[in-house]
């Protein structure tokens, strides 16, 4: 019910015209800085971490500025300069939990850009409330810096509401990955000839969409659905043994479907692929199996609630 009603509201507000020419400008500046500064954004982005990085320093800021809040309420002599140690100590975290919310905006999917920049201006008026309750505390007029840092923390939390919604509604940095077609035994899935380089090819095979590469005698095969928001890989740009999104440019290897590059966080699913007979054939990669079948044996199913 809320949630509906907080994507009406964000979906009136006339941001989201400005804020895709602002995620593509700094999109644009990301690809036109080369490798360095993709390798640095990616470390904003959390390629390192398997997730974003995002929400894990959102927990410091919101941690750090919720329990000054509470020891401001306590009111002793000791609670109050903990909190406005708390207060400067949010306020420091605002700046790395920022840029790292730049990143991610940078390659947020289309329909989400305006509730996005809703999260960011939000975020940019709470952390103005603190850092003039930042002043306030350190010229002693306690009473104001408290009002402000409580209304800064107002701010906040309906951001975080935001922050929620662009996750858990508008999907944004949740791996959209197909599950990976499962392939124990080689199968023939095209005429090889169909395959040519540069051309690659869309195929289904037991509902799972995989995208098959030639470069020169070799042949890769990958899931075709981009886990970060579900661009075709199929229609990437192929350079070497790696595939360029077409929607926001995250990189994999064909080889093992491994992340080079983001805004995605996660790796695509990767087949081992051969030429056999005039057919393309696929099958899991044996690794994975052998992961698989260990990890089977511990435990196979999710149990069921009793
Ligand atoms: S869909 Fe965003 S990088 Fe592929």
């Amino acid at each position: 019910m809320l949630g509906r009603y907080v994507d009406n509201l964000l979906t009136r507000l006339p941001l989201q015209e400005p804020a895709k020419k602002v995620a593509g400008t700094v999109h644009q500046a990301i690809l036109d800085g080369g490798k360095p500064v993709r390798q640095a954004v990616d470390v904003l982005h959390g390629t390192w971490l398997g997730h974003p990085l995002h929400p894990v320093l959102t927990d410091v800021v919101i941690g750090a500025w919720g329990m000054g809040a509470l020891l401001d309420l306590i009111g002793t002599r000791r609670s109050r300069l903990a909190a406005d140690t708390l207060t400067e100590v949010g306020a420091i975290s605002a700046v790395p939990t920022a840029l790292t919310g730049l990143a991610d905006f940078s390659g947020i999917k289309q329909s989400a850009a305006g509730a996005g920049l809703s999260h960011a201006l939000m975020n940019t008026i709470a952390l103005v409330f603190y850092l003039f309750s930042i002043r306030a505390r350190r010229k002693g007029q306690r009473r104001q810096g408290v009002f402000l840092s409580a209304v800064g923390l107002g701010v906040a939390s309906a951001s975080a509401y935001v922050g929620g919604h662009l996750v858990y509604n508008k999907k944004v940095g949740v791996d959209h990955s197909q599950p990976t077609a499962d392939l124990s035994e080689w199968r023939a899935v095209l005429d090889a000839d169909k395959l040519r380089a540069g051309s690659p090819q869309r195929i289904t095979v037991d509902g799972t969409d995989i995208a098959l590469f030639r470069r020169g005698n070799q042949v890769f095969a990958i899931n075709a659905v981009c886990p970060h928001a579900g661009g075709p890989l199929n229609e990437g740009q192929v350079e070497g043994e790696t595939v360029q999104c077409p929607w926001h440019d995250s990189v994999f290897n064909l080889s093992d479907g491994a992340l080079v590059h983001g805004p995605s966080t996660f790796p695509v699913a990767c087949y081992e692929a051969r030429r056999r007979d005039g057919k393309i054939e696929i099958r899991t990669r044996q690794a994975e199996s052998a992961e698989d079948e260990a990890a089977g044996e511990e435990s196979s199913q999710e149990p069921a609630y009793a």
